[in-house]
């Protein structure tokens, strides 16, 4: 694994295994605002100010830092839990400075954190954040509607085919409430499909930097 600089400056992880990065070669920080935050997050807290998100995918944990920062700004209660099979090392972890990215260069530390907790179990952060890691594979995780929001963040289909399945997306569907939504930097056609068959109505919204379109999935 080694850290890589992206388009807006920020940070981003390359993955040896699968050669690929973990966010857009275009901006980390600037897709995880536009897919998960501003598609996800922000769309669904103009009804609710209670949400609770999966992420699969927890990764660097850049998503999850910044729906912490953002339930803070927005006075949310977000209930986070985000699924991992293979953790950073501490190595690259070292060099990912996002809270100086973000504008928020004191909780850097609190950025670590989210790193250090143990897994498996929940820890209120703040008023607004309860975070929880789970060890878990996507393709095996299940749920009975205890979500609003899944940030489907995994390695693109060509890298993880087997993690984009319909079977998959079906369990996906079972962990959201009704109305809750999916949303993903990916739009490959047959994902889409493999979304529609496990019932989910499917938007195309515009991607970020370098993307033409992004997917937004709604139970
Ligand atoms: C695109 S990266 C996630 C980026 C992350 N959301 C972030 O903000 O940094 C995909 C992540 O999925 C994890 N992963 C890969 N296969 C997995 C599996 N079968 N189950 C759970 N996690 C998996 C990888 O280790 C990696 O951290």
């Amino acid at each position: 694994m080694s850290v890589i600089s992206t388009g807006d400056g920020s940070p981003t992880v390359f993955s040896e295994q699968y050669g690929v990065t973990y966010h857009s070669r275009h901006g980390a920080v600037t897709e995880s605002a536009h897919v998960f935050i501003t598609a996800g997050l922000r769309y669904k807290a103009v009804l609710r100010r209670e949400l609770s998100v999966l992420e699969a995918g927890f990764g660097t944990g850049l998503n999850a830092f910044m729906t912490w920062l953002e339930a803070e700004r927005r006075n949310l209660r977000v209930h986070y839990t985000g699924l991992e099979l293979y953790p950073i090392p501490d190595s690259a972890l070292e060099q990912l400075q996002y809270a100086e990215q973000l504008g928020a260069a004191e909780r850097q530390e609190d950025f670590q954190r989210l790193h250090q907790l143990d897994w498996e179990q929940s820890f209120d952060l703040s008023d607004n954040f309860r975070f929880e890691k789970k060890r878990s594979s996507i393709e095996h995780f299940q749920a009975a509607e205890q979500f609003d929001i899944i940030y489907f963040d995994a390695f693109a289909p060509q890298a993880q085919p087997e993690l984009w399945t319909p079977e998959v997306m079906a369990a996906m569907y079972a962990a959201l409430r009704p109305e809750g939504v999916l949303v993903t930097y990916c739009a490959q056609g047959e994902f889409k499909r493999s979304l529609r068959a496990a019932g989910f109505s499917v938007e195309r919204l515009q991607g970020p930097p370098g993307k033409r379109e992004m997917t937004r999935a709604t139970k």
